[in-house]
């Protein structure tokens, strides 16, 4: 952890003490941290034990004039590798939600470009209103990590979920949240004896027998997936749409073309211990002709006749043969969060994995190198830089065999 930033915000609770404790615990593992103090916070602790602490200046204004000469509040949100919220009060969470940047706390909070954790403290009945519940759950959505407070006797005299959780756990948060994750150790293959079905790739629909449907996907993503499952031990079966890519090491190559066709493959190759669905299927076919379609000079341009596409991850998903772990992807052009998170309840996968292809990025990553993903799962969204598609193989295999093998 030696090295990183945390920006850590204190809110107004009088759980804030506990934050002096927290600062010390991230400085004990190598990382620096620099404060910022609401107004409610100042009640509980001053400005000047967080820098005593800190050793560094702490921040309470937007409108401290010096401060924005020496850093704008801008620079002081992207600096950091992780925004720390803790305590975060009821308040503090519903303000976050609704994008208020009414002091400098909440206005950092809505100008940082970094990962966002936050520890709630609140009373009891505050934690559990449904006004609470709501801002809670769209931060997650937004890709906030949101830590579960502890359950106890609280310093209102009330009892149950509420109590800020000790510094440790919040510093483990804090270093899963920065931990690159995990790398087994070399030649480690928890997934031997598992069998693993990826889909990658378009799809394509003829039209007739020279032109068909198709989409930008590329396969590399799937591929790289399917490698990288395969290096752990698993048993791959990749089914594979039209693309020009190497078939990784140790897998089992299917080749389809259309949707239709890569639903029965999928089919065929059951029973599986999981499925990855990767592919960019199409979800319409065309009542394809069977001669090619003549252009009529003059004549009116040929209406297509579309038909739906058998959903091969729903219809997996709602299969007595379901793999126990079943992971779609999504590619959006916009709310990409919330598209996902209903996209995951809709087809009844465990994981969805989105992606922003809006604007120019969906010629960027569906052809491209590099994706920037979120995990979308029951507990919630993580939210993973951007990274060559081979990392996020390597990351996405690791945490399947670390679900398998739970
Ligand atoms: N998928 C599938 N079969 C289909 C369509 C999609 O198995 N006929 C899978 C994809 O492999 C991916 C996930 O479903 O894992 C989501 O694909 P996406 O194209 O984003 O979803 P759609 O159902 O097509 O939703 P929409 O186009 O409305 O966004």
């Amino acid at each position: 952890m030696t090295g990183h930033r945390i920006l850590l915000i204190v809110g107004g609770g009088i759980a804030a003490y506990k934050a002096c404790e927290l600062i010390r615990l991230i400085r004990k593992a190598g990382m620096s941290v620099r404060c910022v103090l609401t107004a409610a916070g100042e009640q509980f602790v001053t400005p000047m034990t967080l820098a005593a602490l800190s050793e560094q200046p702490v921040h309470t204004s937007l409108w401290d004039l010096k401060d924005e000469a020496e850093m704008g509040h801008i620079q002081l949100s992207r600096e950091a590798d992780l925004v720390v919220v803790a305590p975060a009060t009821a308040n503090l969470l519903a303000r976050m939600n609704a994008g208020i940047a009414d002091d400098l706390a909440t206005t950092l909070l809505l100008a940082t470009d970094k990962p966002v954790l936050a520890a709630p403290a609140m009373n009891v009945r505050m934690w559990q209103h449904a006004a609470t519940r709501r801002n809670v759950a769209q931060l997650r959505a937004d890709g906030v990590t949101v830590i579960e407070p502890d359950e106890g006797a609280m310093a209102c005299g009330e009892y149950g979920p509420g109590r800020l959780p000790d510094p440790e756990a919040i510093l483990a948060a804090i270093t899963a949240q920065l931990a690159p994750v995990k790398r087994l150790p070399a030649n480690a293959r928890p997934l031997a004896g598992r069998h693993v079905i990826v889909t990658a790739g378009p799809t394509h629909e003829p039209i007739d027998p020279v032109r068909y449907i198709a989409n930008r996907s590329s396969g590399r993503q799937g591929f790289a997936i399917a490698g990288a499952l395969a290096a752990l031990g698993a048993r791959i079966t990749l089914v594979a749409g039209p693309v020009v890519l190497p078939t990784p090491a140790g897998v089992d190559r299917v080749d389809v073309e259309t949707a239709r066709e890569m639903a029965a493959a999928v089919d065929a190759a059951l029973p599986a211990d999981a499925a990855v669905m990767v592919a960019a299927v199409a979800d319409w076919h065309v009542a394809a002709a069977d001669q090619k379609i003549k252009k009529q000079p003059g004549g009116a341009p040929p209406a297509l006749a579309l038909a739906e596409n058998p959903d091969i991850l729903a219809t997996l998903a709602a299969s007595p043969r379901r793999p126990a772990l079943v992971v779609g992807f999504a590619a959006e052009t916009e709310q990409v969060l919330a598209h996902a998170t209903a996209k995951r309840a809709r087809k009844g996968a465990d994981w969805i994995v989105a992606n922003d292809v809006s604007g120019g990025k969906g010629e960027s990553v569906m052809g491209g190198a590099r994706n920037s993903v979120h995990i979308v799962t029951a507990d919630g969204v993580e939210s993973w830089p951007d990274l060559p598609k081979e990392a996020v193989a390597t990351r996405l295999a690791d945490r399947i065999a670390a679900a398998l093998t739970a």
